[in-house]
């Protein structure tokens, strides 16, 4: 009994003070250089303000929900992950199940999915837009 009481002793102390150090570490950073500029993926003149435009290869919408303002989002469909479609009155469409998402934030507007459209990160630069 005694031998037990010793190791409850130092599972006690382990417990008082914790796995110890403050963690933590450095963020790793991703190395590799090579911004993709030059990588237009569409001119601003593509995509038509109130509605937006299917990247089929790159798997990216983009959209201008009002005059010069440019959003860009997954085109995977966040229910059963077919490619979304068309875009018509404000809402992105997916044809296998008929889910919509806003063409401004990517939010569901209506089933059956239920989680908005990822959004991806655009650069527009005069008229040329790249994914960031
Ligand atoms: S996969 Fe898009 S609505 Fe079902």
């Amino acid at each position: 009994m005694r031998r037990l009481g010793g190791q409850f002793g130092r599972l006690r102390r382990l417990l008082r003070h914790g796995p110890g150090g403050p963690g933590a570490g450095s963020a790793p950073s991703d190395g590799g250089g090579g911004a993709a500029a030059g990588n237009a993926l569409a001119s601003t003149a593509d995509i038509p303000e109130g509605g937006g435009k299917v990247f089929a290869d790159q798997k990216v919408v983009v959209t201008q929900p009002t005059a010069g303002e440019f959003k860009a989002f997954s085109a995977t469909c966040t229910h059963q992950g077919c490619a979304v479609k068309s875009i018509a009155d404000g809402v992105i469409n997916c044809p296998c199940h008929n889910s919509n998402f806003s063409i401004t934030d990517g939010s569901v507007k209506s089933g059956p999915a239920t989680k908005p459209l990822p959004e991806m990160k655009i650069t527009v630069d005069g008229e040329s837009i790249t994914l960031a």
